[in-house]
């Protein structure tokens, strides 16, 4: 009974310390990830190199044996593929040429240029050890297209916004060409060996009301029943960050299998609601992990507590930081470990 994430979720058991892997775990806070990026020229390239994709994607795994391993992508290989320029910024964040339709994007290319995120995949299969499972993953509808539509990251989402009020047959157009591309891609990577997928719904939190509903509820629902429709059955991590009072009518209604709650909400208001069929995930603050020591180990004790007897994946309510120490991540791997 080695393998776990839950044994690809349809262990109802509860282990005796929870599975554990971590949002971000290759990254920049790693000198190893620096090293091989630097070798890989542009983020971009790193992400379609999969020689190099699958070592950055390793080495979390080798330095603290995580449970899962989280393919290294990006959210903004949709845009990229749907004929969107798309471009990194040393030290700032990415940059699209913005689009307000459907228009100047295709399909067409879409499968011929992620063939090199498949092949990491393939790769990540044959080389990860039997008992980490291998997570895929695609943003959700909602937070791709505030990228493409801003052109860079927003700290209100704001044209997303202005557009989805002033155009909406052309906003609509836009999320519906991103959950088509996002089905055929996720369908793919699960082809290529992804056990579990997850859903970043990252920007979820500045919809509100109906908003919520129409535009981050119904597009990741479209992408699993598009996937379910292909007789996908791979479990479906759902991650609405910022869904507030909304996480269980997100859980409930798309029909994912797991969801990840971010650390801005208290993690046993959303459990007491939760049915026991939908794992959940995360809700470690992230910041914790740069203090280490007392501070870090008493959250994790209250997630530990608060989720005792349910089926929970320990992981963080985000990314983690660029300045976490390295050896803050042995230290909280031990330790949940040791707690069990
Ligand atoms: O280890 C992993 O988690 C897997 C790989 C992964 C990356 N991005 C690598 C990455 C995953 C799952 C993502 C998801 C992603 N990308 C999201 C959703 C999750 C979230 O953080 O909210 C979003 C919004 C993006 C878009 C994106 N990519 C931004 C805004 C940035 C710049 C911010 C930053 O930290 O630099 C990126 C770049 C990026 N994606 C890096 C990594 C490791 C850093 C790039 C570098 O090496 O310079």
């Amino acid at each position: 009974m080695q393998k776990t994430i839950l044994s690809v979720f349809n262990n109802i058991e509860c282990p005796k310390s929870p599975p554990i892997w971590l949002m971000r775990q290759a990254g920049r806070y790693l000198p190893e990830y620096k090293k091989v990026r630097k070798q890989a020229g542009s983020f971009l390239d790193l992400c379609y190199s999969p020689e190099l994709a699958c070592e950055v994607t390793l080495q979390p795994i080798r330095k603290y044996a995580f449970d899962a391993s989280i393919l290294f992508a990006d959210i903004l290989l949709i845009p990229d593929a749907l004929g969107q320029k798309v471009w990194f910024v040393e030290g700032e964040g990415p940059r699209l040429e913005p689009v307000s339709s459907p228009d100047t994007l295709s399909l067409d290319n879409l499968s011929h240029q992620m063939q090199p995120v498949y092949e990491t995949v393939s790769l990540l299969k044959q080389r990860l050890p039997e008992e980490t499972t291998l997570i895929g993953f695609a943003g959700s509808p909602w937070t791709v297209a505030t990228y493409m539509i801003a052109g860079r990251g927003t700290p209100d989402q704001g044209p997303a916004h202005a557009l989805k009020q002033n155009d909406i047959i052309a906003f609509q157009g836009l999320l519906d060409v991103i959950v088509e591309a996002t089905i055929d891609y996720l369908a793919s990577q699960v082809e290529h060996g992804a056990e579990v997928l997850q859903l970043f719904d990252s920007w979820a939190g500045s919809l509100i009301g109906e908003d919520f509903d129409r535009f981050c509820i119904a597009p990741n629902k479209s992408i699993i029943d598009g996937l379910r429709a292909r007789g996908i059955t791979t479990p479906i991590i759902g991650f609405p960050r910022g869904a507030k009072d909304r996480y269980i009518d997100f859980a409930i209604e798309t029909g994912v299998q797991a969801i990840s709650i971010d650390q801005d909400i208290r993690l046993s208001s959303v459990i007491a609601d939760l049915p026991d069929t939908v794992v959940s995930q995360g809700n470690l603050d992230p910041l914790c992990l740069i203090d280490g020591g007392q501070n870090m180990f008493s959250q994790i004790d209250d997630i530990i507590e608060v989720t005792k007897g349910r089926r929970h994946i320990f992981n963080l309510g985000h990314g983690i930081k660029q300045y976490t120490p390295p050896h803050h991540i042995s230290e909280l791997v031990d330790y949940i470990r040791n707690k069990g």
